[in-house]
């Protein structure tokens, strides 16, 4: 069933640097909105273009992707693709409607823990600001 009152926002985190900034926080038992989902990827390279429109088109309101911090990526170059490939999604946002600020990439460390509950915080004020996605309701019609 989905719950057409909340927001929802996923959050891919990278194994390596954000998902572990995430677990800090928990452990530091920083407060952080309850909208996000949180999704653990092995690398922000491994995000790909149909998976992020897959989430929209299920009514996701918005999409965070954090990686590591620009050249600490375990893979090389998997957060600069990441990076590209999240202008060019919003670039495709743009041309079905949807606002492009539904969808943002950020870069943190493992220690990251008090900046990630800050990009969390903003992320969700901004998605709430935008409103809900209009695919969710298109689609319970
Ligand atoms: Fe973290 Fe690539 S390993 S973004």
């Amino acid at each position: 069933m989905v719950d057409t009152d909340s927001y929802q926002i996923v959050a891919y985190c990278c194994e390596h640097c954000a998902y572990g900034a995430a677990d800090l926080a928990g452990g530091l038992r920083l407060q952080y909105p309850p909208e996000v989902k949180i999704v653990l990827i092995p690398c922000t390279g491994k995000i790909d273009t149909l998976m992020v429109l897959h989430a929209f088109e299920a009514g996701i309101d918005g999409v965070m992707v954090a990686g590591c911090l620009p050249g600490d990526c375990h893979y090389l170059e998997g957060n600069e693709n990441a990076n590209r490939r999240i202008e060019r999604i919003k670039n495709l946002l743009e041309q079905i409607g949807l606002e492009p600020e539904r969808v943002n990439m950020y870069n943190l460390s493992s220690a990251m823990a008090g900046e990630f509950t800050v990009i969390v915080e903003e992320t969700t004020n901004k998605i709430i600001s935008i409103g809900k996605n209009p695919l969710l309701e298109e689609r319970l019609r």
